[in-house]
């Protein structure tokens, strides 16, 4: 088994603290005008993504750069992979021209998992399916610390499309490990009872104003069709129970923290006044998404 990061699931809670430690040093450093270290100079990312990503890749392409590392990217589009080439027999191609790490995002669920079974290469999960999307669960956390100063005792409901969002279950595992009070809320389809199993203490309710009902934080979720293969749930009723709207934010903690991990889709998960309102920390979300990704690259290759 490779070092890398596959998930939050295996992490203690003071690796994931060293990690959102060493975040807040990089935090800074966007507001610079020179905004590069050379802490990982002369070594090599590529990223690999088999699925449509404008936060994550750009991400870990820019928090690679301002460590002074090289990196590339390469999709699944325009890649061998579409002259029917094996995911291990790319990823042994990539990893014979010797990089120091490579960032993979793919539909399947447990690919980087197993890929990395099978490579010397430290391998990062930029999202497996609905599986995991740990740089995203870290960034959440961030971001939350920054506005509250301690996860501990925080009520946090994640609301919208749970089953299909690897979002959901990485920041599932995160915050549970803190002592989050997690609360999980979704259309029946889209919330089966098994999901309250995936840690100690995590509550679901189909009920949209009980989930907000005294929230620190309201996570949103993308409604994911590109993962409903049966039929997907029908749009014109997810808005009226599910949408989070101005009137939702009166029933929660008066500084509610609204985050969504993006891409949001306005009136359809979230009202556009809603998603540009001032408890809406979004962009902060995004802004993070860099000093984790920084902090995780650092972590892994040095
Ligand atoms: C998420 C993803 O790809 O899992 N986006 C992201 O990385 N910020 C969520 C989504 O696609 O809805």
């Amino acid at each position: 088994m490779s070092r890398g990061l596959l998930g939050i699931e295996d992490l203690s809670r003071d690796q994931i603290e060293q990690i959102l430690a060493r975040a807040r040093d990089f935090q800074p450093l966007q507001n610079q005008s020179n905004k590069r270290l050379d802490l990982l100079r002369g070594r090599l990312i590529v990223n690999l993504f088999f699925e449509s990503s404008t936060r994550t890749r750009t991400s870990f392409e820019i928090a690679a750069k301002r460590l002074g590392a090289d990196s590339i990217s390469i999709t699944a589009s325009g890649s061998s992979v579409s002259k029917g080439e094996s995911l291990v027999d790319t990823l042994n191609t990539l990893a014979a021209m010797k990089p120091d790490a490579i960032v993979m995002r793919h539909a399947a669920s447990g690919a980087p998992h197993f890929l990395s079974r099978h490579l010397p290469t430290p391998i990062i999960n930029a999202g497996d399916g609905t599986h995991e999307h740990p740089t995203q669960a870290l960034l959440d956390a961030l971001t939350i610390l920054d506005y509250r100063g301690g996860l501990a005792g925080l009520r946090v409901a994640i609301i919208g499309d749970i089953v299909h969002s690897r979002v959901a279950r990485s920041n599932i595992y995160l915050l549970s490990k803190f002592g989050v009070d997690v609360v999980l809320c979704g259309p029946a389809p889209l919330l089966p009872p098994q999901m309250a199993q995936l840690a100690p203490g995590v509550r679901l309710t189909h009920n949209m104003p009980e989930a907000i009902r005294d929230a620190d934080v309201i996570m949103m979720l993308r409604v994911q069709l590109e993962r409903q293969n049966e039929s997907p749930f029908p749009a014109s009723e997810y808005y009226p129970f599910y949408g989070l709207r101005v009137q939702h934010l009166e029933l929660a903690k008066p500084e509610v923290l609204v985050m969504h991990p993006g891409p949001i889709n306005r009136g359809r998960e979230i009202a556009s006044d809603v998603a540009d309102s001032r408890q809406s920390v979004i962009l902060n979300q995004v802004e993070n998404g860099i000093a984790v990704r920084m902090a995780v690259l650092e972590r892994i290759i040095q």
